[in-house]
């Protein structure tokens, strides 16, 4: 009885560590590890992914902080009235990420046609840099446009691995 604990507690052990040499080997492959591995590693869905299933996590993280993005940008409309033309831009960039890019990303991969949903995951990262623009250097929103393009990127080198 002891020793069948022991003997699955060891499985349990070796599960473990595959699990996380795939996230680990899969982010080795992106441009910025660290982060790749802390989106991936505190997602439940991580563990047990496939490369697709990772990139699906990382476009579901790419919805998120673009949910998060644009309520700061509904916020800042109060506090910064003086930005409204860039802040309407803005939004219509991160809607555009919303509506468009990720659903585009999410179906593309789901469906086994990479190509498209590195075009969806590419433009989240292009449109951020162009909501940033809109302030002509003295932009609120730059750590969260730094973050997108970070997540972008990272993303797009994984669902480049399915290509
Ligand atoms: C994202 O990738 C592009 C193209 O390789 C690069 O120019 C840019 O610096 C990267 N951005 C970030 C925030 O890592």
């Amino acid at each position: 009885m002891k020793k069948m604990v022991v003997v699955m507690m060891i499985m349990m052990v070796m599960v473990m560590v595959s699990e996380a040499s795939m996230i680990e080997q899969t982010c080795k492959e992106t441009p910025d590890f660290n982060l790749c591995v802390s989106l991936l590693d505190s997602d439940p869905r991580g563990s047990s992914a496939d490369t697709s299933g990772l990139a699906l996590i990382l476009v579901d993280k790419i919805k998120g902080l673009a949910t998060k993005t644009l309520k700061e940008i509904n916020s800042l409309y109060k506090k910064r009235p003086e930005l409204k033309q860039a802040l309407d831009e803005c939004s219509r960039r991160y809607k555009t990420i919303l509506k468009a890019d990720v659903p585009e990303a999410i179906e593309a991969i789901s469906k086994g046609v990479p190509k498209f949903g590195e075009d969806g995951v590419i433009d989240a990262g292009v449109e951020a840099a162009v909501c940033e623009g809109e302030f002509k250097g003295k932009s609120p929103l730059t750590s969260l446009t730094k973050s997108m393009q970070k997540v972008s990127n990272v993303t797009r080198a994984i669902v480049r691995m399915l290509l």
